[in-house]
């Protein structure tokens, strides 16, 4: 399917951002390091890619809003359309030398999420997905995993890492995810769990504390992959919360229930 104007504005920041990445990541021990928090980090490489999107999004679309990780936010003055950026999702992983990181953007339009776009420039894996018209891994069309038993799953969740988040929670849910499910895996880009979600490599996927900008793209990609998104509770507003939980049906029913079950 041929993609509109606006989804190839979003293509062409998060490729140019990712031939940025890519050069940052062959020098990753010379790279400008400082903390927000205690074990949450940006780089020169998060401010570069962030610096490039931004450019080109307000190049094409000068009236629209924007969410960024790094500069905040920008009012728009068309009142209708809002740009989420994760420049560099992923961070930790990308200074550890581990190449499972991506650029993620996402397109609100009158408080819908209409537009995505996740770049894993190391993997060259562009995933895109445009509101009702389905979502696509390099222009091959994606399904959600179509497994249903619990023991044949492998699901994808984050961890709370120093000085931030519930440690305890976390813990919690993991005992009863654990003794039910074929796997469990922390790979350290919410958009690519999301985006790895809608293509089915695993079968679901769940995480509290995030923000916008980490799952506006995959929860659009998910969804137009025919998978469930909502939060813990089944409800809608996981943009807002933070907290998603995501899957073919099957996977979002039993995270659900485990969940659940896990708060007592
Ligand atoms: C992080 C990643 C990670 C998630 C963290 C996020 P960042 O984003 O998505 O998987 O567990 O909570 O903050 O900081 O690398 O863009
Ligand atoms: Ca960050
Ligand atoms: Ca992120
Ligand atoms: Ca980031």
């Amino acid at each position: 399917m041929a993609r509109t104007a606006i989804l190839n504005v979003m293509v062409q920041a998060a490729t140019k951002a990712g031939r940025s990445l890519i050069r940052d990541f062959g020098e990753v021990e010379n790279l400008q390091v400082s903390r927000k928090g205690p074990g949450d980090f940006v780089s020169a490489a998060d401010r570069r890619a962030e610096d490039i999107i931004r450019a080109e999004l307000i190049k094409a679309r000068p009236n629209f809003g924007l969410v960024m990780e790094e500069s905040g936010v920008i009012e728009g003055t068309d009142g209708q359309h809002r740009w989420h950026v994760d420049p560099l999702d992923g961070t930790t992983n990308f200074l550890h030398g581990i190449p499972i990181f991506a650029s993620s953007i996402a397109l609100e339009r009158q408080g819908q999420i209409v537009a995505a776009v996740i770049f894993n420039p190391v993997m060259d894996e562009l995933y895109t997905a445009e509101k009702g018209r389905g979502a696509f891994l390099n222009d091959r069309r994606l399904r959600v995993a179509g497994r249903s038993e619990l023991p044949e799953m492998v699901f994808g969740t984050g961890l709370p890492f120093i000085g931030k988040g519930d440690h305890g929670r976390a813990l919690k849910e993991l005992r009863h995810f654990m003794p039910e499910v074929a796997g469990i895996r922390r790979c350290g880009a919410a958009s690519l769990d999301l985006a790895w979600t809608a293509s089915g490599r695993l079968d679901g996927y769940w995480e509290h504390d995030l923000n916008s900008w980490d799952i506006a793209a995959g929860t659009l990609l998910v969804k137009e992959a025919g998978g469930w998104v909502s939060d813990p509770d089944g409800k809608q507003g996981f943009l807002e919360s933070g907290s998603v939980v995501a899957g073919n049906e099957y996977a979002h029913h039993h995270i659900l229930r485990l969940l659940k079950e896990a708060r007592g």
